[in-house]
């Protein structure tokens, strides 16, 4: 019998020379995933007003049927979306903001997201707060001393990731959604890297928003996101798209289905094949198992820190700290260009976040990785890092 990650990794489609190490992405959609979107987007071609202006309606109250138990919500609380920058956007824009007022995001948050709030942010008059996140981090009491520090008597909105996309951190997202609860304040987690790396129950997590990816760890063809939004939040929430949705009582269709869905569902002619999928990547999922995934990626990263002799971001004391990725610290002198040399010269693939100080690399690792792969990547950071790289 193969051994169990050839097995795994035959199901994706990945290049067969590559150290694929960056699952963070974008994500890498199995074989019978893509297939399922293919097929699907042949259907719609067959008949497409039947599909798009027939069945499409009923498709997608099936997805959210399938992802809410999955992400531990109501399916009617959540709006599905293309990804989760559109997600961030259409909280940031339902905001109301004045001259003067804050918002609230770390120093470890994506670029989009953060531009996203400084977008909203400079119309109003309204300034961007960064809560800075040390590194190298001790313990998860910083992360949330440093947000309680950034918010203040104007706060209105408190952006946190679930997992971060440079320092690829858990952080400690409860103890955020209560601190914002308890100033007041309500909280939008970035939970792009959420489902299907960390166990979710959004219903019990009670954040305000929560919007997720299903192109990374869901495991979905690209183009696969959702917005859950608690119930207090539905009725201040703006759809980015103006759409046959607007306004939600006069929407064609269906007059039970809910709020989100009638705003969210038809943002014009677009290829729903995408979301359309995330049930055949859940039931991969399922069959893989989540905790068999963490389980694999984690026995991985235990030893990339000592492989490599990159000191990792975070204390690594436990799980609630890690999920399925580590970020290591850089030495100063690393060349500019290392995740193209990585690439062009090893073929390894991994994250080298542009926008964040210090330098760092991001190392994912999901059930197609195997030793080799992590080998692999010491090898080619001694060659490119030179002493330093003190593999
Ligand atoms: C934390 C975080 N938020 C948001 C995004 C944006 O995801 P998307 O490009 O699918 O909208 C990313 C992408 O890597 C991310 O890492």
């Amino acid at each position: 019998m193969a051994p169990p990650t050839e097995r795994w990794r035959d199901r994706f489609l990945l290049d067969a020379d590559l150290a694929f190490l960056n699952h963070g992405s974008f994500g890498a959609c199995p074989r019978e995933v893509l297939e399922r979107s293919i097929e699907l987007r042949r259907e719609v071609e067959r008949d497409p007003v039947d599909f798009l202006a027939g069945r499409l309606e009923g498709l997608l109250d099936g997805v959210r049927h399938a992802l809410g138990p999955f992400v531990g919500a109501s399916p009617d609380d959540l709006a599905l979306v293309p990804n989760a920058t559109t997600a961030i956007n259409a909280v940031a824009r339902s905001l109301s903001l004045g001259p003067g007022d804050e918002v609230v995001a770390g120093d470890h948050e994506y670029g989009a997201a953060a531009r996203t709030l400084d977008f909203v942010c400079r119309r109003a008059g309204a300034r961007l707060v960064r809560a800075r996140v040390p590194v190298p981090l001790r313990d998860r009491e910083q992360v949330v001393e440093s947000y309680r520090r950034a918010l203040g008597p104007r706060t209105r909105l408190l952006l946190a990731s679930h997992v971060t996309s440079p320092t690829a951190l858990v952080l400690p997202i409860a103890r955020l959604v209560e601190l914002g609860r308890g100033h007041g304040v309500p909280v939008l987690v970035d939970g792009a890297h959420g489902p299907g790396q960390i166990p979710l129950d959004l219903d019990a997590l009670g954040a305000d928003w929560y919007a997720g990816n299903g192109h990374k760890w869901l495991l979905a063809p690209k183009g696969a996101g959702f917005l859950h939004v608690c119930r207090d939040r539905q009725a201040v929430l703006e759809p980015l798209v103006v759409s046959w949705g607007w306004p939600p009582e006069e929407a064609p269709g269906d007059p039970s289905r809910g709020r989100l869905a009638r705003l969210f569902d038809w943002p014009g002619t677009t290829d729903p094949t995408a979301l359309l999928s995330v049930p055949v990547a859940l039931a991969f999922l399922e069959e893989a198992g989540l905790a068999r995934i963490r389980e694999h990626a984690r026995a991985l990263l235990e030893s990339v820190s000592s492989l490599t002799g990159l000191a990792p971001v975070g204390p690594a004391d436990g799980p609630e700290w890690q999920g399925c990725m580590v970020s290591l610290v850089l030495p100063l002198d690393a060349p500019e260009d290392l995740g193209a040399r990585l690439r062009e010269r090893h073929r390894v693939v991994v994250a080298c976040p542009e926008f964040f100080r210090p330098r760092v690399i991001r190392v994912s690792a999901h059930l197609y990785n195997s030793e080799e792969d992590l080998l692999r990547l010491a090898r080619a950071l001694r060659e490119e890092l030179g002493p330093a790289g003190r593999a």
